[in-house]
């Protein structure tokens, strides 16, 4: 990820340079420790850039929680910043990149997408972690007329399919580069004909973090319209009788189960444990009925928020843990007198979100973009109100 190693400076001499930058909006300082973020807004968006002092050299660099996707955007920044704030560079990877970026592709959708847009194909079917992208590609192929939304928390391997997408000239895949768990809830309901779920990560040690669980067959069962069916595929035995279990936990739903069935394809992984002979399961959750329609009233708004002074000696320092949530101000920052910008984790354990807030004089809001609607997010939300007010 681009960064700068710049001689150290200090950091109080260059406040009169932040006020004329172009791009540079605030700094902030941690409350604990030496580290700085600053608030850049470049090419249209919005992020943070980190400023980590060390003896030897410091470090300018992306913040992981405002990343821009654009790599070559955050290069750019970067290099301004270093101009605007006249640092000394000692060495720097943000030489721009002039091969097309892929997450700037037409098929690739952010999860805030999903919030407004609608299908461009009469039919949807999901894909939970693609992987290579075989089976996603071998279907979007045979089955024009659906739109196939792949989702997959490997970027390269995202960025991997979006190339194919526009080699093979598809126009009905999107990818999405977010956790299957968190996704299926900005779906509405009845709307999928098929959800596969190839090979999950067995996660035996963990088995919180797996994909299939009662909540994630609950709202597959939501989007799924009647008919429709999610599709497990595993060659983990535990994996499989786990499933089956939370299967069998839903009313009118028929369950159907195939051992070592070949599919018209084969995954890079799938053909591996092939070569060893290994059993594979396939367990098929076909939808009985129709679902409600959802209906999100969710609001992220902070309205009655603003910054007091001392607000940040009254916040809990610990993660906060509640019924189903959790809410944790990980980190604090202060702007001059008046404003707090603080990084916090919450909303469910196992797929927590991570978001800044910045609150102001007279304002409170996420920074730079709300949480993905989730109820659990909201729930959390409306805890963190009533903790900042
Ligand atoms: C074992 S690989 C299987 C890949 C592919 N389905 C296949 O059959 O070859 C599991 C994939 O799921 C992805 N993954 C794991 N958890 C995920 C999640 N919660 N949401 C989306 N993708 C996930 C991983 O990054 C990995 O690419």
């Amino acid at each position: 990820m681009p960064h700068l190693k710049v001689t150290p400076f200090d950091s109080s001499a260059i406040e009169h340079k932040i006020l004329q930058s172009d791009i540079i909006t605030f700094r902030a300082k941690a409350l604990k420790g030496g580290d700085e973020l600053l608030g850049v807004e470049h090419g249209g968006e919005e992020f943070l850039l980190q400023i980590k002092p060390d003896e030897k050299a410091t470090l300018v660099k992306y913040d992981k929680v405002t990343r821009p996707l654009k790599v070559n955007l955050l290069k750019e920044a970067l290099d301004q910043v270093s101009k605007d704030l006249e640092l000394e560079i000692e060495s720097s990877n943000i030489a721009i990149s002039n091969s097309k970026p892929t997450l700037s592709s037409e098929y690739f959708k952010k999860i805030e997408d999903f919030e407004h847009i609608t299908s461009p194909k009469e039919k949807i079917s999901v894909e939970v972690g693609f992987g290579s992208g075989r089976h996603l590609l071998h279907q979007a192929k045979k089955n024009p007329d659906t739109l196939f939304i792949g989702l997959e928390i490997h970027t390269p391997s995202a960025q991997q399919v979006l190339k194919q997408i526009e080699l093979q000239e598809l126009d009905n895949i999107w990818v999405v580069n977010y956790d299957a768990r968190l996704f299926l809830e900005m779906l509405p309901s009845n709307v999928c004909e098929q959800i596969f779920v190839h090979f999950p990560v067995p996660w035996d040690k963990k088995p919180h973090r797996r994909v299939i669980s009662p909540s994630f067959l609950d709202e597959s069962i939501r989007v799924l319209r009647k008919g429709g069916r999610l599709e497990l595929r595993t060659d983990s035995d535990k994996y499989f009788w786990y499933s089956l279990e939370t299967f069998f936990s839903v009313p009118k739903t028929e369950v159907e189960i195939r051992k070592n069935e070949a599919l018209e394809v084969t995954s890079k992984y799938e053909a591996r444990w092939r070569r060893q002979e290994k059993d594979i399961y396939d367990v098929y959750v076909k939808c009985g009925e129709n679902s409600e329609p959802k209906v999100l009233n969710i609001d992220f708004n902070f309205n009655i928020v603003k910054y007091r002074k001392g607000l940040e000696e009254t916040l809990p320092k610990k993660a906060l843990v509640f019924d189903g949530y959790f809410v944790h101000f990980e980190r604090m920052y202060k702007t001059g007198n008046e404003k707090l910008l603080i990084k916090c984790a919450f909303g469910s354990f196992d797929r927590p979100e991570h978001k800044y807030i910045l609150i102001e004089e007279n304002s409170c809001r996420y920074f730079v973009s709300p949480p993905v609607k989730t109820t659990v997010n909201y729930e959390a939300h409306q805890k963190i109100m009533e903790l900042l007010s």
